[in-house]
C-alpha cells in the first residue's frame, strides 16, 4: 500500500507510521512534517520523510504534482497532524485561530483535494480529530478553538464520505481521548493519559488499513476516560 501520513514527525503520527512499517509490511509510507529529523533516521525502512510546514506552504495545485515524484497513487491518507492551543477563549488571537484552523482543517480540506485524483476505488481517507470536538462529549475551558476546529474536520469528513463515494474512496474520523505525547505534556503538565503513543498508533495504523472494509463515513470516539 501507498500511505501518506501527516504529522509523522512525532507523538501519535510517528507511532503509526512505525506500526504501518512493522514485520517488514511492505508498505510505503510518506511520512510529513515541518521537522523530519526522526523520520529520517527510518528511511532505511521504507518511509520517505516529507518536510512541509501545513499551516504556511501551499497546497491547493501544488500539492499532487509534489506527490507524484514519491508515487503514482496513495491507497490511505491519514491526516494525523495537529496543534494545541490551550488558552481563554478572550484571549485567543486571531493568529492562533489561523495556527489551528490550517493545521487542522484547512489544511485536510486542500489534501484531500488534491489527493482524491490519485486514488484508486477501496482508498481509505482517516482523519484524526479529538474527543473535544465530538459531539455531546464533556468540554474543557481553554479547548474552545482546538476542539472546534476538530469538529469541522469530523463534520468535513462525514461530507466527504458521502461525496467521494461515487470515486469508492471511504472516509472515516477517529476521535482520540487523551494520549500520551508532547502536545499532551505541553499542554497538561503532570498529567498523565492512560494510552501511549504507541498504543494509539497500532490501533490508527490496524483502523486506517481495515476500517473502511466495515464502516464509511463515521466518527469513532476512542476514549477510556472522557464521557
Ligand atoms: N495527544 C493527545 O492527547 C491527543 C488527543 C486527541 C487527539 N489528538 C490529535 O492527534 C494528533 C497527533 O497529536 P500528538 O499528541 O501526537 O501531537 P504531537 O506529538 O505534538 O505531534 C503533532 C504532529 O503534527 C505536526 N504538525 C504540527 N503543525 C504542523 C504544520 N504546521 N505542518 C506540518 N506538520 C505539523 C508535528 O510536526 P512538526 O512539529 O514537525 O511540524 C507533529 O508531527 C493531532 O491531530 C492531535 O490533535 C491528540
Amino acid at each position: 500500500m501507498n500511505i501518506l501520513i501527516t504529522g509523522a514527525g512525532k507523538g501519535i503520527g510517528y507511532a503509526t507510521a512505525l506500526a504501518l512499517m512493522a514485520n517488514d509490511s511492505g508498505h510505503r509510507i510518506i511520512g510529513l512534517s515541518r521537522d523530519v529529523s526522526a523520520l529520517k533516521a527510518t528511511e532505511n525502512k521504507g518511509i520517505i520523510p516529507l518536510a512541509f510546514d501545513l499551516e504556511k506552504d501551499r497546497i491547493s495545485g501544488k500539492f499532487s504534482s509534489m506527490m507524484r515524484n514519491h508515487t503514482d497513487h496513495i491507497d490511505v491518507f491519514i491526516h494525523c497532524a495537529g496543534v494545541m492551543i490551550n488558552k481563554a477563549f478572550e484571549d485567543l488571537a486571531e493568529d492562533d485561530y489561523l495556527r489551528l484552523t490550517n493545521v487542522h482543517f484547512k489544511s485536510f480540506f486542500f489534501l484531500v483535494q488534491e489527493l482524491a485524483p490519485m486514488m484508486p476505488p477501496g482508498s481509505h481517507i482517516l482523519s484524526i480529530a479529538s474527543m473535544g470536538g465530538f459531539q455531546g462529549s464533556v468540554k474543557f475551558p481553554g479547548l474552545s478553538l482546538y476542539s472546534a476546529s476538530k469538529a469541522a474536520v469530523a463534520c468535513l469528513s462525514e461530507c466527504l464520505a458521502l461525496e467521494l463515494s461515487p470515486k469508492k474512496i471511504s472516509v472515516n474520523c477517529l476521535a482520540p481521548g487523551a494520549v500520551q505525547t508532547e502536545m499532551l505534556a505541553t499542554a497538561f503538565p503532570g498529567y498523565k493519559a492512560a494510552v501511549s503513543s504507541t498504543e494509539m498508533g497500532n490501533y490508527i495504523a490496524e483502523f486506517a488499513l481495515t476500517g473502511h472494509r466495515y464502516m464509511n463515513g463515521k466518527i469513532i470516539p476512542l476514549s477510556l476516560t472522557t464521557p
